[in-house]
């Protein structure tokens, strides 16, 4: 993971000049990544000083999927030792900290009572203010730290346990204008594989199948493509790839490397195509939302690493006349960097939480919307 690194300057648009710099020490371990990371802002200037993150993937991996409980030991377990190396590779001590910024959720709530249980020892131990913030926050506001993006902005949040659209109006400002109504498409990636006898994480292995491939080979479908609006679903095209193999199998006995990269490019086809085509779709609410701003569209989540994802999601910037921002891969995925710099963002705006601070495992971004129940079967997610 990348370090001491001086990202993009920040506008913070709201005329307040920060009179001295300020250090955020961030954790995150709502997932299977144990993670802390030290930000600081000096007036415009910020820069992730460290950012360590223990990854589970090993321990999870015999049994195909997340497991709640391995993972809240392994996050309990490893989650002082992360603090103490994100701390050393800063060369920042305690003191020097201002706040403490942990994931409050949403999240497997094991993990999450974790990192808030560290959290609140840290900030009574060294008496220092605590923020709790929202996970998907720490995705969505990932942009303005790596690229400086200003607000609003339209963002793509694609993972193994999220999918959706924020419009992205200030750092406590999210509207929902869409995502899946079942499965994630980072799940989909990983289940495929499964299928197709990849290994784990499916998205790198689909991915690199499908370079192989030839993605009209099968006729998957392009679900809810049919439909208005920018919400998703990925569950009939897992079951359109499950049928698919099945045929293989039964009239082959068999799948050939030439079948694998085939049912992996067209399923990768497949969810490029709806989500290129919802991003259009939520580019065009962005611009009748927002008429005087120039559009912009961010993505973030592990599945924004995807080569095709990524150059189809440039394409349609291109063609929408939209910038266009994918945060480096370790800021895409889950690290504790974006929860220090959302933090950062609620200090500056005086929001800070106490002692009674709680873990939530669902919490959704935009109170206003409907919460999508069932979306991201990989954690608890909102
Ligand atoms: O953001 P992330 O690290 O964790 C959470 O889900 O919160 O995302 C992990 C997901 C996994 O499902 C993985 O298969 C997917 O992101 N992924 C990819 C690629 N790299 C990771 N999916 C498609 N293509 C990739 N290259
Ligand atoms: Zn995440």
């Amino acid at each position: 993971m990348r370090s001491g690194v001086t990202c993009h300057q920040i506008n913070w648009q709201d005329g307040v000049s920060m009179v001295k710099s300020v250090t955020i020490l961030g954790l995150e371990s709502s997932c299977d990544d144990t993670a802390a990371a030290v930000v600081r802002a000096n007036g415009p200037e910020i820069s992730v000083l460290a950012s360590v993150v223990y990854g589970q993937t090993e321990l999870h991996a015999p049994f195909g999927g997340v497991v709640p409980e391995i993972a809240a030991r392994a996050h309990a377990e490893k989650i002082d030792h992360c603090v103490e190396e994100a701390l050393d590779r800063a060369e920042v001590s305690l003191s020097q900290v201002d706040a403490i910024a942990v994931t409050a959720g949403p999240g497997l709530i094991g993990g999450v009572l974790s990192g808030v249980m560290c959290a609140k020892g840290l900030s009574a131990g060294a008496n220092l203010p605590l923020i709790g913030v929202n996970h998907l926050a720490g995705h969505a506001l990932t942009p303005r730290f790596t690229d400086g993006a200003v607000f609003p902005y339209l963002m793509l949040l694609v993972s193994g346990g999220h999918c959706q659209f924020l419009l992205v109006a200030g750092h406590d400002d999210f509207t929902r204008l869409g995502g899946t109504i079942d499965d994630a498409p980072g799940e989909a990636f990983d289940k495929t594989a499964k299928l197709l006898g990849l290994a784990q994480p499916g998205g790198p292995s689909v991915e690199r199948a499908a370079k192989d491939g030839e993605a009209t080979r099968f006729a998957f479908p392009r679900p809810l493509l049919d439909r208005p609006g920018c919400d998703m679903s990925f569950s009939g095209l897992k079951t359109a790839l499950l049928r698919a193999r099945n045929a293989l199998l039964e009239a082959q006995g068999g799948l050939t490397a030439q079948d694998v990269a085939d049912l992996s490019a067209g399923f990768q086809a497949a969810v490029c195509d709806v989500l290129t085509e919802k991003s259009r779709r939520a580019l065009t609410l962005f611009k009748e939302r927002h008429p005087d701003t120039p559009p912009l569209l961010a993505v973030a989540g592990g599945v924004a690493a995807n080569g095709a994802i990524r150059d189809g999601l440039t394409a349609l910037s291109r063609r929408e006349g939209a910038g266009f921002i994918a945060p480096p891969l370790g800021y895409c995925t889950d690290n504790a960097a974006m929860i220090a710099w959302a933090g950062l963002e609620r200090y500056r705006a005086g929001q800070f939480d106490d002692l009674t601070l709680v873990a939530r495992p669902r919490w959704p971004l935009d109170s206003q919307s409907a919460p999508m129940l069932g979306s991201g079967k990989k954690g608890a997610k909102a």
